[in-house]
């Protein structure tokens, strides 16, 4: 059996279907969407993977009286289903570093810019468009990168980008940006998959093959 992996996402879930359609599609060798989860039970997210019979898990985030006892929660129902690698696919929960330590250099996200820059706190959605709007930056794009105990600070892992227009809103920068993200993640998947990432102090080396 292959690497377990599974995706929690809070919203409509557009990257965790293109994870889908990768998966679905041979993209990434010896590995399988085991579960999706997300901390609302309402999510579009849940619903895509519901119709492709994939296991989901639904926690309440009210039902929980704090950060640590939901990821807490969250962690011990992943471990049931043995996940080996965790991908953050709009997933709007800080995870604790109690969380992040019990799964080191296996837990991914996707950011909706070029990270270092328009990260960190309070830089998620809409927020990321229209702060790279108010910096005149003539480009924009996304980044997928391990999680480690900071906020959006792990080794990158890949990047794309796109041009920022005159004319551009938020929205218009946003689905610019989506359309790269869609193809990004699943690249990224396949290549920890493959075993072809090599974390070399904040650089992430791409090895030709494991
Ligand atoms: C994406 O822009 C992603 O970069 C950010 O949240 C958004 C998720 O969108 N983390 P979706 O739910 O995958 O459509």
């Amino acid at each position: 059996m292959g690497l377990k992996i599974a995706v929690l996402a809070s919203g409509g879930g557009s990257n965790l279907q293109a994870l889908l359609d990768a998966w679905r599609t041979q993209q990434f060798r010896n590995a399988e969407i085991v579960v999706v989860g997300s901390d609302k039970p309402q999510a579009g997210a849940l619903k895509r993977a519901g119709a492709l019979q994939i296991p989901t898990l639904a926690l309440e985030w009210s039902k929980f009286s704090n950060a640590i006892a939901f990821n807490q929660e969250m962690a011990l129902r992943l471990a049931e289903y043995n996940v080996d690698v965790v991908c953050l696919a709009g997933y709007m929960r800080i995870l604790t570093p109690e969380f992040v330590r019990k799964f080191p250099q296996r837990i991914l996200n996707i950011h909706p810019a070029l990270l270092p820059a328009f990260g960190g706190k309070g830089m998620y959605g809409h927020h990321v468009h229209e702060a790279v709007l108010k910096s005149g930056a003539k480009f924009s794009g996304c980044t997928v990168h391990y999680v480690d105990e900071g906020t959006d600070t792990g080794p990158i892992i890949l990047q794309a980008t796109v041009p920022v227009l005159d004319q551009d809103t938020a929205d218009t920068l946003a689905e610019r940006v989506l359309i790269e993200e869609h193809r990004l993640y699943p690249r990224a998947v396949a290549l920890y998959c493959e075993n072809r990432l090599r974390i070399v102090g904040k650089r992430v080396h791409i090895v030709e093959k494991a």
